[in-house]
């Protein structure tokens, strides 16, 4: 008898921003203690999963040519984790499509890492619920539980422990995607060298913030935007000072770092600022290409019939 080869899932993942990002101290497993409010943004990344003989990765799409195609990948990752966990071999064909850009503080990686357990549950037909998933999301990296749950939640302890935010109305922004990524852990250790030199301010109380997402309103939002990581970035890559100014002179509310950047991510008034900004920022000369993102937006799902490859 011939086995039934099932068809292959396609999963869409979101980046992500942080709209209030406070780094606290290093722990002794080498991670900082955060409080941190992500938003997930209409900027995504597509996963293919197919069966295969063995376990492979290709990658097509925004800064395809530097993602591993090995072990270093998380999708791999996540693939030998969520076969070992029900006792399968990860015979999958992994085709990632990005949108999202690489080593660009979105958290592109774990959005691939996400999309790729809800595809593998889909395509192994696994009965695990969310929260199951979310526990495995946290072994593959701080961002990966935020890229399954999506809309607007606080992360703390390393960011993989979630509360959901209420964030009424849509949020317009504007992203301004740089020539060469950051490493997240070189940024991370530039914020404990400054830290260690001086005390550089740190953001404050996250509360005001929530209220302004509870209140949906752009200009209560844009002046409490904060993340501790800009000045790490900034030490690192100086010339995103300029990014962030010309953002602001072309009309956003805001400007700020997206997690350990260098991606810039600006809040606007509405989709019509956005895509003004968004416009005088491609003109500018300050940045490789922009982008025109919303948010919230859901978390890593299913896309029925798959896409166009
Ligand atoms: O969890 P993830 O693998 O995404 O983290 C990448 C790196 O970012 C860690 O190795 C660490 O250097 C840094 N990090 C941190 N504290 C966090 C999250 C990440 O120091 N809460």
């Amino acid at each position: 008898m011939l086995a039934v080869v099932p068809p292959p899932v396609t999963v869409r993942a979101p980046a992500k921003v942080n709209l209030h990002l406070a780094v606290g101290d290093v722990r002794p497993d080498g991670f900082h203690e955060l409080v941190t409010v992500f938003q997930a943004l209409s900027l995504t990344d597509d996963v293919v999963v197919a069966p295969a003989d063995t376990l492979a990765v290709t990658v097509r799409g925004e800064g395809a040519s530097s993602v591993p195609l090995d072990h270093r990948n998380l999708v791999w990752q996540a693939a030998e984790l969520l076969a070992a966990e029900t006792g399968r071999e990860a015979a999958v064909a992994i085709s990632l499509a990005k949108g999202i850009p690489v080593a660009g503080g979105m958290a592109g990686g774990s959005a691939d890492a996400a999309a790729t357990l809800v595809a593998l549950c889909a395509l192994w037909r696994l009965e695990l619920s969310r929260d199951e998933l979310g526990v495995l999301a946290a072994r593959l990296g701080s961002d990966v539980p935020f890229a399954l749950h999506g809309g607007t939640a606080m992360g703390t302890g390393r960011g993989e422990q979630l509360l959901p935010v209420l964030a009424r109305n849509t949020f317009h922004w504007v992203l301004a995607l740089a020539p060469e990524g950051l490493s997240t852990p070189a940024v991370y250790g530039e914020l404990d060298r400054l830290r260690a030199g001086g005390d550089p301010p740190r953001v404050g109380d996250v509360q005001p913030l929530m209220h302004a997402l509870t209140a949906g309103d752009p200009i209560a939002l844009a002046p409490l935007l904060a993340n501790d990581l800009q000045a790490a970035a900034l030490s690192l890559r100086p010339a995103l000072r300029r990014t962030l100014r010309a953002g602001t002179t072309a009309g956003a509310l805001a400007g700020i770092v997206s997690g350990s950047g260098p991606t810039c991510a600006f809040l606007c008034a509405d989709a019509d600022a956005a895509v003004r900004v968004g416009a005088e920022l491609a003109g500018a000369g300050v940045c490789r290409t922009v982008r025109v993102a919303s948010g919230p937006t859901p978390g890593a799902r299913v896309v029925p019939g798959g896409v166009e490859t």
